[in-house]
């Protein structure tokens, strides 16, 4: 037969998969895929039946039925302090990797080259290839994820067109700065750039750090197309809503674009997450704070085995060293191994560092851990790590 086309070339199923089945079989507990297994916000959940009963089952416009589009212009504007003017601003789409698609789709041309900051999210790089794009990968280096923007400079060639920032970061939380981003907006502006940021994590801060949007800095917004969505704030991955904030003449064909790949979000679902916006203040702090708790206690018991544990600014996750551990320990000698001696031995899942860079040695002692879980779940895999792994204190 024909072979497939030629963007399937090289994807696969990450480990992820195969790590999940192995901890069902025994037990164990995932701290490897970013999903929040705590409740949806009852608000949102009652919206949604309530639009089921009644019967809001047909396709809504493209870019999402319209007091949805209100709720996210006004957040957009208030907590973003982006510059959107109105409706046509913005646009609901099936998660906000829906969003990232449909940028794709519009901003892109195969061949052009997009610059991303590693570690990086997979999808983003995936997403990337699949679309033909060039890569150019810029490393930022812990504990802090510093952006060299020398090296960026030197990545932009006549074929560049856009950089993507994730921030808060996945998988290492960085915040990016109100002065990187500065920085980084000279660049976009003397090479005529476009940025793609994604914000999911948004809300999702530590240590006193602000979320700051690139588009809410002076003359961003005309370049940059703002991604976020509900699935992490409001512990709904699967749902499958998010959106984009950006100039209406992008927005027009990404809406379009999304119009043919899935017409619409789901409808009755728009309904309920549009609740969203009247959650208090207090739900917003209450989370920022428990993830603040998870943070430490996650990442005290890998600083007590012996990781070497770059505190993340921001997201719920943690991208740790364990190159500290090889001399005392065996089943660590590169991330894939380390992984499996996790699983085998604490039930215990995490995901191998090597997926977060271009060249997998980059990431060959390193693990990422979610912690994205209800207290008494993460303070059970803490205490199976410690005794598995023992303590160097
Ligand atoms: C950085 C980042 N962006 C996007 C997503 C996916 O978001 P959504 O569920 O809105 O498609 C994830 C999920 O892990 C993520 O980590």
């Amino acid at each position: 037969m024909k072979p497939l086309a030629r963007r399937t070339d090289g994807l696969e199923q990450s480990s992820i998969r195969a790590i999940t089945l192995m901890l069902r079989d025994m037990d164990g507990i995932n701290l490897g895929q970013g999903i929040c297994d705590m409740p949806t916000p009852d608000p949102i959940k009652q919206g949604a039946h309530a639009a089921i009963d009644a019967d809001k089952s047909i396709y809504s416009y493209y870019g999402g039925i319209q007091p949805l589009r209100e709720g996210i212009l006004e957040k957009a504007r208030s907590f973003n302090r982006i510059p959107a003017q109105s409706l046509d601003n913005v646009m609901v789409t099936v998660g906000s990797t829906g969003a990232f698609v449909a940028t794709l789709f519009t901003l892109l041309n195969e061949g052009d080259e997009v610059i991303v900051f590693e570690p990086f999210y997979g999808y983003h790089v995936n997403l990337l290839r699949v679309m033909g794009a060039g890569i150019r990968t810029i490393t930022m280096q812990g504990p802090d994820w510093n952006v060299d923007f020398k090296a960026v400079e030197n990545a932009i060639t006549d074929r560049t067109r856009a950089i993507i920032v994730n921030t808060p970061g996945n998988p290492n939380g960085k915040v990016w700065s109100r002065q990187e981003l500065m920085t980084l907006l000279d660049l976009l502006k003397k090479h005529d750039l476009y940025a793609i940021t994604d914000e999911i994590y948004e809300y999702m801060l530590y240590g006193g750090r602000e979320h700051v949007s690139l588009a809410s800095l002076p003359g961003a917004m005309e370049r940059t197309i703002t991604i976020s969505g509900f699935s992490k704030t409001y512990n709904m991955t699967g749902w499958r809503l998010g959106y984009a904030v950006g100039p209406e003449h992008i927005l027009d064909k990404m809406g379009l674009l999304a119009d043919l790949i899935y017409i619409c979000a789901p409808t009755p679902l728009q309904h309920g997450v549009a609740e969203a916006f009247s959650m208090p203040e207090s739900y917003f702090t209450e989370m920022a704070q428990a993830y603040a708790e998870k943070r430490d206690v996650l990442c005290r018991t890998l600083e007590e085995i012996g990781f070497n544990v770059p505190w993340p600014q921001g997201s719920y996750y943690v991208l740790a060293d364990f190159a500290p551990l090889q001399n005392r320990l065996s089943g660590f000698s590169d991330d894939e191994e380390a992984q499996l001696t996790l699983v085998q031995k604490a039930g215990i899942g995490t995901v191998a560092g090597r997926s977060f860079f271009t060249h997998p040695e980059d990431g060959a002692t390193r693990l990422r851990f979610c912690f994205a879980k209800e207290m008494d779940v993460l303070e059970e895999a803490c205490r199976r790590l410690r005794s598995a792994f023992g303590s160097t204190g």
